[in-house]
């Protein structure tokens, strides 16, 4: 478990990498306007010879690739929509502009010798269209359909015999019939235990309705179904979440980290510990081979995490597909040899994966989220206490504006070396520090009642 396999030994696909349009304009400040924050890098040498990678999106995940990147001696580029995005206040590369434009995207991928994802808003069309012109899209367009489209993931997994919640189409172009019919009909087949889900642009839980009634479902359908495909599934009736991080090179190498289990609060992650304490094993390596089957058969490049229900009576069933760094992969920054981020540049970049084993037995990551009001202490403050009183904590803060329940940061902690995660009490001790830490964060409370002044 847990390490780096190769599906193409012979190396046929080595270096599948197409060079951008434009080599010749690959140097920062070569493109055409748009583009701020490009500081001088005149003798640089080093830094202009290494490969540049584009990233579309400019949030946390391309924040932290980018921190990734420069200890490979490398620079991210992002295409971020304004400078204040958490990549581009960091990036010294950062073109300016809409994922939805394609001339913003070229510019962007001009002279990069791989474009990839921070989020999957971009439409599928524009990125063929740039596949077309050679662009190295990474993951491919033929992959990444799965990680936008719900409803072609649903169906492809069905195809390729994995396991996945009942589903019905309820209004999408090739759906038959009255939409209110099909989710009676599903509904009752169900028992009204059912989700509705928008196909494509959710994230964070944005995007899925847990009802509990015909009354609440039929509203929610006629609410949206203007505007909104939707597809319904079976709620499943599950022990936990669990996350199976995956990644592939187009060498063809894979490589999992160990399954976590994932913990969602209002429908967005809040919790990850790593691995998901008392997984039986063959539970875990069925993930861990699903995630790396997943990977070949779509073609996926890059870093895939695949959600996953572990059922109440112990089986697997994936919720969806996410290529490109995520939130269930965090805890690796400072649990694992490798970080999703290194090992995400690694595999569009063709490199040799690197080592996914843990550092440490378990390793808790917990979100920093926008609490209701935001506290008067100012972060500084709340950090300088947090470091006072956990010096173990590794946190990592985006550059965000505090607001309700969004995500601002992470806290990591990892167990010492005599701790298991088959050993309830020490999962939820290091559990209660990390949450504690991550809420000392949010709210500038300490949930055990501890003052920071007297105490
Ligand atoms: N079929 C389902 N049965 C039970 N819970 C579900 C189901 N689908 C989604 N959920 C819950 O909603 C959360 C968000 O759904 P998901 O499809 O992963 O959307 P998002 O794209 O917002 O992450 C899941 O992590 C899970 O907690
Ligand atoms: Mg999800």
């Amino acid at each position: 478990m847990s390490d780096v396999k190769t599906e193409d030994p012979t190396g046929e696909n080595r270096r599948a990498v197409v060079q951008g349009t434009d080599a010749s304009a690959a140097t920062p400040g070569g493109r055409d306007g748009g583009s701020v924050g490009e500081r001088s890098v005149a003798g640089a040498v080093d830094v202009d010879t290494m490969p540049t990678v584009v990233m579309i999106g400019g949030g946390q995940l391309a924040r932290m690739t980018h921190q990734a990147s420069i200890a490979l001696g490398e620079r991210l580029r992002v295409l971020a929509g304004s400078a204040t995005e958490p990549a581009a206040q960091v990036s010294p590369d950062v073109v300016i502009g809409s994922h939805e434009n394609l001339d913003d995207l070229r510019r962007a991928a001009d002279g990069a010798v791989a474009l990839t994802f921070d989020h999957e808003g971009v439409p599928v069309e524009l990125l063929a269209a740039l596949e077309a012109e050679g662009v190295s899209v990474l993951p491919p367009s033929t992959a990444l359909i799965y990680a936008q489209d719900k409803l072609a993931m649903r169906v492809k997994l069905s195809e390729l015999g994995l396991p996945v919640p009942d589903f019905a189409d309820l209004n999408g172009p090739d759906a038959t019939g009255d939409p209110a019919e099909e989710l009676r009909r599903f509904g009752e087949a169900h028992d009204w235990s059912i989700v509705l889900k928008a196909v494509r642009g959710g994230y964070d839980g944005r995007g899925v309705w847990i009802v509990d009634s015909a009354e609440e479902a039929m509203s929610m359908l006629a609410a949206r179904a203007d505007d909104t495909h939707l597809i319904a599934e079976a709620k499943v009736d599950m022990r936990r979440e669990l996350s199976a991080m995956v990644a592939r090179s187009p060498f063809g190498q894979g490589a999992t980290w160990p399954v976590v289990e994932t913990v969602q609060r209002k429908g967005q992650c809040a919790v990850v510990v790593a691995p998901a304490p008392a997984l039986p094993t063959d539970v875990a390596t069925a993930a861990e081979e699903m995630a790396l089957l997943l990977a070949q058969r779509l073609g996926v490049v890059g870093v895939m995490a695949v959600e996953l229900f572990e059922t109440t009576d112990g089986r697997l069933v994936v919720n969806e597909l996410a290529m490109r760094p995520h939130n269930s992969g965090h805890w690796s920054m400072d649990g694992a040899v490798t970080s999703q981020f290194e090992q995400h540049l690694r595999a569009v970049l063709d490199y040799p994966l690197g080592d996914t084993r843990p550092r440490a037995p378990i390793t808790v990551m917990a979100n920093i989220l926008g609490a209701e009001q935001t506290p008067q202490m100012s972060m500084d403050e709340r950090l300088h206490h947090l470091m006072a009183r956990m010096p173990d904590a590794r946190v990592h803060l985006y550059g965000k504006q505090e607001k309700p329940d969004r995500k601002v940061g992470h806290v990591n902690l990892v167990a010492p070396l005599d701790a298991s995660p088959d050993s309830a009490a020490d999962v939820a001790e290091l559990r209660e520090r990390a949450e504690r830490a991550a809420y000392w964060m949010s709210h500038a409370i300490w949930t055990d009642g501890w003052d920071e002044h007297s105490d």
